[in-house]
């Protein structure tokens, strides 16, 4: 069934109670940037979304594997060249490990060109005497600490999404120039690349591979083989959390020639572990939706909850619709994981199962900073590996925040940042990311891991 469910209307979600709703003061500016979203082009095409889908349903049955991340909250001062080609840059060389490794195509995801509303834990931030708002992302308001900057302002949505058409119009163009062609090494070529923290070992392991990938292609091809093609050209989707559903719906539409709505502001939206109540506004305006949907899910979640919730958002058990996130953090995984993927395999739905190994894992210094260790991450990541391969479902893909740049949000990895280290370039306005190595070398990790 394609069709939007006939219980399904683009406004039904108002109905229900909404999590992490934004309080905006002035209604008729709602309004009016809504009025204004509706009335934009799209960001992508339904043609997209659908493709998507079939990648994903690939990968449910283990023929593809799919690379999420991105940062945890892009901004709109962040939408620049550098970032951008970056962040393009670390995905692909991360993808290009793990394609040869596992031998099988990567399918990359980015979290940009919309990632730009954050729930948050507590709607209020109190510093000495003063409480203000919290800071909901730049879709919704600014991080600076003053009464101004906090509070929702409705036209940040219609910013946000001109930077989101920004960030994609420039992505488009980077592959479509052959920032992705394997025959451009110059292009991912680490040589290329001014990382003066990338340790030899890493960027040996990393040459050494990509010279392998190089050659292989023009053997390839020196054979003929057409599907070559394939591995020259790559796609890059788009994803983020579809947290604000006045944005969300603001942009949903019917298209020309096909059943059902689709939300064209990114390829693939997923709701948040904060808003996943199954009788909530969330659910009920992603269940109407044509796109592919994540869940993430933390460990507080039952199986049979779960297995409700699929039934909610897929009822049709479609392949290629339902991916669940699973993000139980590195000391409860062992325990959470388990049930819930027996759960899901004995009820027969078909899902996409991709581990977030960042957002059970946060921890605060004694010096009141954010931040992640590397090796929960690694850690986390393991067993989910060994808990699928011993319940017998698939880990289909991984789901991180990183960037591009050399930060110090994270600690840990090969270069070793340590706690005095994070100030050195904490630039996140939200949750800490692994760094262009910290990245990379998870990659070359979990290559190592599925290798085995
Ligand atoms: C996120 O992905 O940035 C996030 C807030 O995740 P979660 O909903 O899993 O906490
Ligand atoms: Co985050």
């Amino acid at each position: 069934m394609n069709d939007a469910p006939t219980d399904w209307s683009l406004d039904s979600w108002k109905q229900r109670i909404e999590q992490q709703q934004i309080v905006y003061e002035d209604r008729d500016a709602v309004d009016a940037a809504v009025a204004k979203l509706r009335t934009l082009p799209p960001l992508v095409t339904s043609g997209e979304i659908e493709r998507l889908r079939t990648l994903i349903a690939d990968a449910q049955d283990g023929r593809r594997f799919v690379l999420q991340g991105g940062d945890c909250a892009e901004t709109l001062a962040d939408c620049t060249s550098q970032s951008i080609t970056a962040r393009l840059k670390i995905l692909l060389q991360m993808s290009l490990v793990l394609v040869h490794a596992m031998k099988k195509p990567v399918v990359r995801v980015g979290r940009f060109a919309g990632q730009y509303a954050k729930p948050r834990s507590s709607s209020t931030e109190t510093r000495g005497d003063l409480t203000l708002p919290s800071y909901f992302g730049d879709l919704v308001n600014s991080a600076d600490f003053t009464e101004e900057s906090r509070r929702p302002d409705p036209h940040l949505m219609v910013r946000g999404y001109q930077h989101a058409a920004m960030t994609i119009n420039f992505i488009r163009s980077l592959i479509d120039g052959g920032f992705a062609d394997l025959h451009h090494p110059e292009y991912w070529d680490l040589r290329f690349m001014e990382h003066a923290h990338l340790s030899p070992e890493l960027r040996d392991a990393y040459q050494t591979m990509s010279t392998r990938l190089a050659e292989a292609l023009r053997f390839m091809e020196a054979l003929g083989e057409q599907s070559v093609d394939d591995l020259s050209t790559v796609e890059f989707f788009t994803s983020h959390e579809g947290l604000n559903l006045l944005y969300e719906s603001a942009q949903t539409r019917q298209v020309p020639r096909r059943d059902g709505y689709y939300n064209l502001t990114t390829h693939f939206p997923w709701i948040g572990e904060r808003t996943r109540q199954i009788d909530g506004a969330h659910v009920e305006y992603f269940r109407g939706i044509r796109n592919p949907v994540g869940v993430k899910v933390g460990p507080t979640a039952a199986p049979k909850d779960i297995v409700a919730l699929i039934d909610v958002l897929n009822p049709e058990n479609d392949p290629g619709r339902l991916v669940l996130i699973h993000r139980m953090g590195v000391r409860q995984v062992a325990s959470q994981l388990q049930p819930i993927l027996e759960g899901v395999a004995a009820s027969g739905r078909r899902v996409l199962w991709i581990c977030d190994p960042m957002h059970g894992n946060g921890i605060t210094t004694d010096q009141k900073v954010k931040t992640r260790n590397f090796d929960d991450i690694l850690s986390e990541l393991e067993q989910a590996f060994d808990i699928h391969a011993r319940v017998g479902t698939c880990l289909g893909g991984v789901h991180f925040e990183l960037t591009g740049e050399d930060v110090t949000e994270c600690l840990g990895g090969a270069a070793g940042v340590r706690e005095e280290d994070l100030f050195t370039n904490y630039a996140s306005p939200c949750d800490p990311r692994l760094n262009y190595q910290q990245a990379l070398e998870l990659a070359f990790l979990v290559a190592r891991k599925m290798g085995d």
